[in-house]
């Protein structure tokens, strides 16, 4: 029952935010039937520009043409109503907020709604699949589907809980590449998965030369993009993420070097200088310091 890519038709993605209203637009760009839930009907405005924009970035960069991006936003229907977003899907990949007694709740909803063939995934980044999978009532169909950004970093990591059945990797891997993405197995839970605990290591590193006072924002970023050729360093990087959730990762986790570093960003997100989203981080934007020509070179 609903073991292979074949048998996949309808998908359901559990939040319209920014990671939920992108794996949607792939989701229907690669074919599927695809519906959008969030509680919020003015979550859905937003959505619908977004996916708008990208679409038209896609035709204009060659990956798709004007037919493909009308028939990708036709298979998209967004909804409010549980029910009814939960008939007949195959599918099921849940973007809401990081936290864990909202995705417990969520999956408490949609594991007495959807149809008994479906399969389960989510996309948490720092929670672990296993302190949710009980609440989906299905834990053997389910397992974590990570996503980056989609478009750009398309790499979607695949990881099991102890109880996921095991023919459940096999099918994600391959709906990994149906949705245009580099599949990576992770073999066993594990914090960050792959890339997010590579990251989260380097960005440790940089926020204990600052608050350390080591060096300088600006300098730890010169030493990155100087040595990597990069286009930014660990704190332009954050200012991507939002410091909030900088925040929230960094508040969590009890070692003193991380509790310096949230203490160092509070001040960041209580006055809303929250990175790109409020165009003001570490850097200002559109036109952050770390762009500018001569950043590296220190011609300022
Ligand atoms: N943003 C990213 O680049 C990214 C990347 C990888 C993973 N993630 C993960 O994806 C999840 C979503 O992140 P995001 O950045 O899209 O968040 P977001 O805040 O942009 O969107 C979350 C959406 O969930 C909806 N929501 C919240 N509670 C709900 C409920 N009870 N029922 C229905 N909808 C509800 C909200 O209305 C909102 O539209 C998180 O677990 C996050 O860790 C995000």
């Amino acid at each position: 029952m609903g073991k292979t890519l074949d048998d996949i038709r309808r998908f359901l993605v559990l939040g319209s935010g920014t990671l939920g209203l992108r794996v949607g637009l792939q989701a229907a760009l690669s074919g599927f039937d695809t519906v959008i839930y969030d509680n919020r009907e003015e979550a859905f405005g937003g959505a619908r520009k977004v996916q708008a924009s990208i679409l038209r970035h896609l035709i204009r960069s060659g990956r798709i043409g004007q037919e493909e991006s009308d028939a990708a936003q036709a298979r998209i229907r967004f909804t409010t109503d549980p029910r009814d977003a939960a008939e007949d899907v195959d599918f099921v990949n849940e973007s809401v907020y990081e936290d864990l007694e909202v995705k417990r709740e969520v999956w408490g909803l949609f594991g007495g709604l959807c149809p008994p063939k479906a399969l389960f995934t989510t996309n948490t980044s720092y929670l672990l699949p296993s302190q949710f999978a009980e609440a989906t009532g299905r834990p053997g169909r389910f397992c974590a589907f990570h996503f980056h950004d989609v478009f750009h970093a398309n790499v979607v990591d695949v990881m099991p809980h102890a109880g996921t059945e095991p023919w459940v990797c096999d099918l994600l891997m391959a709906m990994g590449r149906r949705l245009w993405q580099t599949p990576v197995l992770v073999e066993r839970e594990s914090p960050g998965y792959i890339f997010n605990a590579m990251l989260m290591a380097l960005i440790g590193a940089a926020g204990a030369l600052v608050t350390g006072g080591v060096a300088s924002v600006e300098d730890v970023d010169r030493s990155w993009m100087g040595n990597f050729k990069m286009d930014r360093g660990p704190f332009g990087i954050l200012d991507t993420i939002g410091l909030d959730t900088a925040w929230h990762v960094t508040h969590n986790q009890k070692d003193p070097r991380s509790q310096r570093f949230a203490a160092y960003l509070k001040p960041f997100v209580d006055s809303g200088r929250l990175g790109v989203k409020t165009g003001e981080g570490f850097y200002k934007y559109p036109d952050p310091a770390f762009s500018r020509e001569g950043f590296i070179e220190r011609k300022d």
